[in-house]
């Protein structure tokens, strides 16, 4: 709406929500017709409706009906085109000027906001929606209006009963963050649909993401029924769960204790009990023992499928990959790789809009393999979606070829330092054996090699 159409000055800087505040009578352009006349009218009148929350543009009375006008796009008849004109005089009764309250229920989310914050401070308008949840992630300068801000959002937004804002960045080892509570129940135990399937979780406790949905049906849809998914950190099960119901077998695992209680229940919801194992342990475990173990007695039973590893937990994933180099033998590499697992792992790049993301990930993961994909390994490089200006999230697949885990794959390629990719030593490096050792010694070499050339 423009600033003809705005609540009174009179509720700037409010802080605790006074809806009365927000009553105003404004003015009106309005036709009259009689009884459904006005019905051939609608392709040209629909454009200029009045249109705002709770307030029908067209109030039919007995044998009359009043259609209400945009004060901003219409003042006087002559702002209608000529042609317009010419058959609107055929049939209308009346056109004038009206005097309409409107209350606070008639004013949008934004428009309230709008009146209330200071002309300095951005109306939030991004936010999620977690079953009755509202997720907000509010700056600094939202801070002293966080309440009336949660109100409003309370207010507007169908089927909401809870307003949380987050209050520090996603940087726990379970990717759940702290949260406040600004008002409403004080429930973060939610249900959610996605993807056909239904999960229940506590907000407050585990990791839920409703921008990842369209990548975890895109995922899903590679899979087939006698396909087997290895989903090392699974959350409450958003890759496993309709996996399972197409048919996949599933071990899911996830570390954080509540994650795993909500996958159990989950799994008893969706009714997928006989695919799906759970497990709740360390990633590297899981993939040394439960990954390991199945995949080398599907090997010696000749089992079809194909088995895929899912590893989104896209700030570090890439650290678990040497795991792979270092839980078989020559003899089990052989046998795995026969038929090679496809692995699909998640990671965050910095971006700045000329870079490709997808390349910039791709080379995240071959630093880490110490090659680089050949297309005998390479299955696809997928942007997921935009974290934060210049943060993307790729996804890359790739084979875990017998020439890979033998570090017979073509050497990497030099890497590009504008990214500024690092190369963590793993704290898993005191658990490691000789071979382990090696791996991460080259690199640390390579690092260095790095250094010096950008030096
Ligand atoms: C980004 S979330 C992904 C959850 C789910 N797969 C999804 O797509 O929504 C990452 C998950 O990894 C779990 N996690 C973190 N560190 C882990 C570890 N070392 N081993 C296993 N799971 C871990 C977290 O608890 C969290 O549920």
């Amino acid at each position: 709406m423009t600033s003809l159409l705005v609540p009174q000055e009179s509720v700037r800087g409010m802080k605790c929500l006074d809806r009365t505040a927000f009553t105003t009578t404004i003015e009106l352009p309005f036709f009259k017709f009689d009884s459904v006349i006005y019905l051939k009218l609608l392709p040209i009148l629909k454009k200029y409706f009045f249109k705002t929350r709770n307030f029908k543009p067209v109030q039919n009375t007995n044998n009359e009906t009043v259609i209400y006008l945009n004060p901003t796009l219409i003042k006087t008849f002559e702002d209608f085109m000529e042609t317009e004109r010419n058959q609107l005089l055929e049939v209308y009764e009346q056109f004038g000027i009206m005097k309409v309250m409107l209350k606070y229920d008639n004013w949008q989310s934004y428009d309230i906001l709008r009146a209330i914050l200071p002309d300095e401070v951005e109306v939030p308008t991004s936010y999620s929606i977690i079953g009755h949840i509202v997720h907000l992630n509010l700056r600094e300068t939202h801070l002293p209006y966080k309440t009336v801000i949660g109100q409003v959002y309370l207010d507007t937004i169908p089927f909401a009963r809870t307003v949380v804002n987050k209050t520090t960045a996603i940087d726990t080892t379970f990717r759940n963050f702290t949260m406040e509570i600004l008002v409403g129940d004080k429930d973060t135990v939610t249900t959610v649909k996605e993807n056909g399937c239904t999960y229940e979780l506590d907000f407050s406790q585990v990791y839920w993401n409703t921008r990842l949905g369209t990548e975890h049906r895109n995922l899903i849809t590679f899979m087939k029924s006698n396909d087997v998914l290895y989903d090392v950190f699974a959350g409450v099960g958003p890759f496993a769960i309709p996996a399972a119901r197409k048919g996949v077998k599933v071990f899911a695992n996830d570390l954080n204790p509540e994650s795993y209680k909500w996958l159990q229940k989950n799994i008893i919801i969706n009714k997928v009990k006989t695919n799906i194992k759970s497990f709740n342990m360390d990633g590297r475990e899981f993939l040394r023992t439960v990954f390991k173990a199945d995949i080398l007695s599907r090997r010696a039973s000749n089992e079809d499928g194909t088995e895929h590893v899912i590893m989104n937990l896209p700030a570090l994933a890439v650290e678990f990959l040497d795991v792979f180099f270092h839980s078989f033998k020559q003899n089990e590499i052989k046998q795995m790789c026969h038929r090679p697992p496809t692995i699909h792992v998640y990671c965050f790049v910095n971006a700045s809009k000329k870079e490709d993301s997808c390349k910039l990930g791709q080379q995240m993961v071959e630093q880490k393999l110490n090659c680089t994909l050949s297309s005998d390994s390479l299955v696809d490089v997928h942007y997921v979606r935009n974290i934060s200006v210049c943060k993307e999230m790729i996804r890359v697949s790739f084979l875990l070829t017998e020439n890979l885990l033998k570090g017979e794959e073509p050497a990497m390629k030099k890497l590009r330092m504008e990214n500024n990719i690092d190369i963590p030593v793993s704290d898993n490096i005191a658990e490691n054996n000789g071979k382990e050792e090696e791996y991460t010694k080259g690199a640390k070499e390579q690092k260095c090699v790095q250094s010096s050339n950008n030096s």
